[in-house]
């Protein structure tokens, strides 16, 4: 898959620009807060409706703008498609189209273009909180898998619903019996969407062990892991044992906990897609060093999986990452990069680009929001 040229109006820094891109590496050097992130942003928007950094939409409109719009032209296996994607202000309200057509459930238009990005905020991953690796979960696989991303959105609305009557039984608004009918969907859910992150984080951390090892040379295993809340009474959930009734059953047994709390404390939400290094956890041990190796192969492993689940190669938008990375780790990425992927990447210097063995396509130039190739 690949982008072939974007436009962008009112959006950020931007007025109103058209950006046409390589289809292999291409190199957006800038000096700082010329609109470098904001390009990859726009990217990201149009795969996912949602920016990577979760700014609110508002936020993107150019200063003085009540509205947005970004465009691309996207090339993917035997299909060429604009897509477009507006934001309105005032209405506060997002239209999305493709080629032409109006597509009236947003749920439709994510994943028609699929990226991966890499972004300096992502070396905080390792040790961040679970929220921020349950998002990159989500964002992998809403991007790739339909069902998922309505069951995610169905999840989040029963979470709400179910908090609610929890606290309304405490209150004494409602009878304990009520809850019933939310613990029987909650379950169904929490149960699927559990099941489609285990599979994923199996074939995730299958690639990730490879890519890793190649950097630390038996120095020491890294390796990923889903934990889920579902099983939480010794920890240790297969894929095999997880079933519907034993999460109705969990539901119960801390029923008076979620009373007292007013939360639910297990499910999706709660889970973690931990990092280990010798099997022991990498949010308390892991180095500098340890964090990029580790963020970067699991961003590779994400490349690796998006395009063995949809057939074609996502795009990577690598925003200002090469500086951090050193010799090795940039060998990582280099190898990545030979395969027939295309790649938007940005950087302050253009000796940031000495990539062993790969070069640009295309350099452009940012400068206050207008890009000059
Ligand atoms: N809604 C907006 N309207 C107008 N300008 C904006 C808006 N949001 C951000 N900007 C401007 O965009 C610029 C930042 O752009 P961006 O984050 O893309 O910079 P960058 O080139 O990635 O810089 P760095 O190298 O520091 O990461 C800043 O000058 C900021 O003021
Ligand atoms: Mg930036």
């Amino acid at each position: 898959m690949r982008v072939d040229e974007v436009r962008l109006s009112s959006f950020r820094n931007y007025t109103s620009e058209r950006v046409s891109f390589s289809p292999r590496i291409n190199f957006v050097v800038g000096k700082n807060g010329e609109g470098k992130t904001n390009l990859l942003e726009a990217i990201f928007f149009l795969a996912t409706t949602k920016s990577h950094r979760q700014a609110l939409e508002k936020d993107m409109a150019k200063i003085g703008e009540n509205h947005f719009r970004v465009s691309a032209r996207i090339i993917s296996i035997g299909v060429d498609r604009n897509l477009d994607l507006r934001y309105d202000a005032v209405l506060r309200k997002k239209f999305a189209g493709v080629s032409g057509f109006p597509v009236t459930k947003l749920q439709d238009f994510i994943g028609l273009l699929n990226v991966v990005m890499f972004s300096p905020e992502d070396l905080s991953l390792v040790k961040g909180s679970p929220s921020g690796r349950r998002r990159f979960l989500d964002v992998l696989l809403c991007q790739v898998d339909r069902v998922y991303l309505r069951l995610l959105q169905q999840y989040t609305l029963v979470l709400r619903q179910r908090n609610e009557a929890l606290r309304l039984i405490a209150r004494g608004s409602l009878k304990l019996s009520d809850l019933k009918p939310w613990d029987q969907q909650f379950a169904f859910l929490a149960h699927r969407i559990t099941m489609r992150r285990l599979q994923a984080t199996e074939r995730l951390s299958a690639s990730f062990s490879t890519l890793t090892d190649e950097i630390n040379r038996g120095k020491e295993t890294l390796s990923v892991a889903y934990t889920s809340s579902l099983g939480a009474t010794n920890g240790s959930l297969s894929i095999n044992s997880l079933d519907v009734d034993s999460v109705v059953n969990e539901l119960e047994r801390r029923q008076r906990d979620c009373l007292r709390r007013g939360n639910s404390s297990i499910g999706p939400h709660r889970d973690d897609l931990r990092f280990l290094i010798n099997g022991l956890p990498a949010e308390a041990y892991a180095s500098q060093g340890q964090q990029r190796t580790a963020v970067l192969g699991l961003k590779l492993a994400e490349l690796k999986y998006m395009q063995e689940v949809t057939g074609d190669c996502p795009v990577l938008l690598l925003d200002d990452v090469l500086s951090e990375l050193d010799k090795s780790r940039r060998q990582m990425l280099v190898q990545a990069l030979k395969s027939d992927v295309q790649a938007i990447i940005t950087g302050t210097d253009e000796r940031d680009l000495s990539l062993q063995g790969v070069e640009p396509s295309q350099v452009m130039r940012v400068e206050r929001g207008k890009v000059v190739v």
